[in-house]
């Protein structure tokens, strides 16, 4: 697991996610120095954000604490390609330069971030951690899905605010550029927006004489947010490559024979880097160092994460529970076994 910032560096604009101690400070003393010391001193946020952060700095804290679960969840869908969403203290920013630029990466990062905010204060208001919004209140009285009619009960997760206040929150910076780039983040904040909307499901309870379902209470839930995941994953792999249009209200297909881009689709402008050394103008960290596969033929197979520098082997001794036996009832006894096994990295660049 590498670093993750300690919870100030709640969005991710370039300039919001400086890492330095003193904004820490000034996070963790937030309690002491009032919302307004803290908002006024996070670099980067444009006055509408600066205003909303001020109103809300619970709301504020709880963006920040879930940063690292979409960012985890981005470095489980990447963990075997050459780019594997690895975030950076050290430039100061959380993807380095990256950001800058308008590549397929770049589209996802801004889709599952605004994704996890979705997520993570849909999920807060449910808990009841926030004072501004709880469990959604039109999920009431009695409705009806294809297996009859239920009560509304429980807590339904309240998506709708979390979407509004995200939007409101996260575009606000994009809102003010108004060039190429702030369209692309825009189209692709709110195809993260979406996406978890997309995986609410209907979960429900039984009730009546003996479990027979006469009577149900049902409220919508979100899914795993690997659900979220999962599917912007696949967005990734068929994100269209635009030009914005002639009006640079919209985009229109850069290639004659790309399909035009729906509203769940990703968009991007630049073709990437290949992401083989490490290069600070275009935030690619490299693969020097990247444990690989000698023999796999996918992404992760030592020929292509290399990019074909080749890779040293070392010998590791690996902890494994072995002869495991099953003992009446009900219990599971096992030995510690040490393995030897080869790990290889990649040679870094000469
Ligand atoms: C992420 O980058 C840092 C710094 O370059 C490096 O030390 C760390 O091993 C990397 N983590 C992964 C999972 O690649
Ligand atoms: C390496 O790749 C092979 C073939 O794809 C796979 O069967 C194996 O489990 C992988 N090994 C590791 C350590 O991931």
């Amino acid at each position: 697991m590498n670093l993750l910032p300690s919870g100030i560096c709640f969005y991710l604009s370039v300039a919001i996610c400086r890492l330095t101690a003193e904004v820490d400070a000034s996070w963790w003393y937030m309690g002491t120095l009032g919302s307004q010391v803290m908002c006024d001193n996070i670099p980067g946020l444009v006055n509408k954000q600066r205003q909303l952060c001020r109103q809300h700095p619970k709301v504020m804290q709880a963006i920040g604490a879930g940063m690292k679960d979409w960012i985890s969840e981005c470095q489980h869908q990447f963990r075997n390609h050459r780019w594997n969403c690895n975030t950076t203290v050290r430039e100061h920013s959380l993807f380095g330069r990256l950001l800058l630029r308008s590549s397929r990466e770049v589209a996802f990062v801004y889709a599952i971030s605004s994704a996890g905010v979705v997520y993570t204060l849909a999920r807060a208001c449910s808990q009841g951690d926030l004072d501004s919004c709880s469990c959604d209140p039109t999920k009431k009285g009695s409705s009806r899905d294809s297996k009859g009619s239920f009560d509304w009960g429980g807590c339904s997760d309240h998506v709708e605010h979390a979407m509004r206040f995200s939007q409101t929150f996260v575009d606000a910076k994009e809102r003010k550029e108004r060039d190429a780039r702030a369209l692309m983040n825009l189209h692709n904040n709110r195809a993260g927006r979406k996406a978890v909307k997309r995986f609410m499901t209907l979960e429900c309870k039984c009730h009546g004489v003996s479990g027979s379902c006469s009577i149900r209470t049902c409220w919508l839930a979100m899914a795993d947010f690997r659900r979220t995941g999962d599917h912007l994953r696949k967005r990734y792999n068929g994100a269209v490559q635009v030009a914005v249009n002639q009006y640079g209200t919209g985009f229109t297909a850069a290639h004659t024979h790309f399909k035009h881009p729906s509203k769940n689709d990703l968009v991007y402008f630049e073709d990437s880097p290949d992401y083989c050394i490490r290069d600070h103008e275009s935030g690619s960290m490299g693969t020097g160092g990247r444990i690989c596969n000698r023999t796999s033929r996918g992404m992760d197979g030592c020929e292509v994460m290399c990019c074909g520098r080749g890779y040293d082997t070392s010998r590791v001794s690996r902890t494994t529970k072995c002869e495991c036996k099953f003992h009446w009832c009900c219990a599971v006894h096992c030995r510690d076994c040490q393995q030897q096994v080869d790990v290889h990295t990649c040679k870094g660049q000469t």
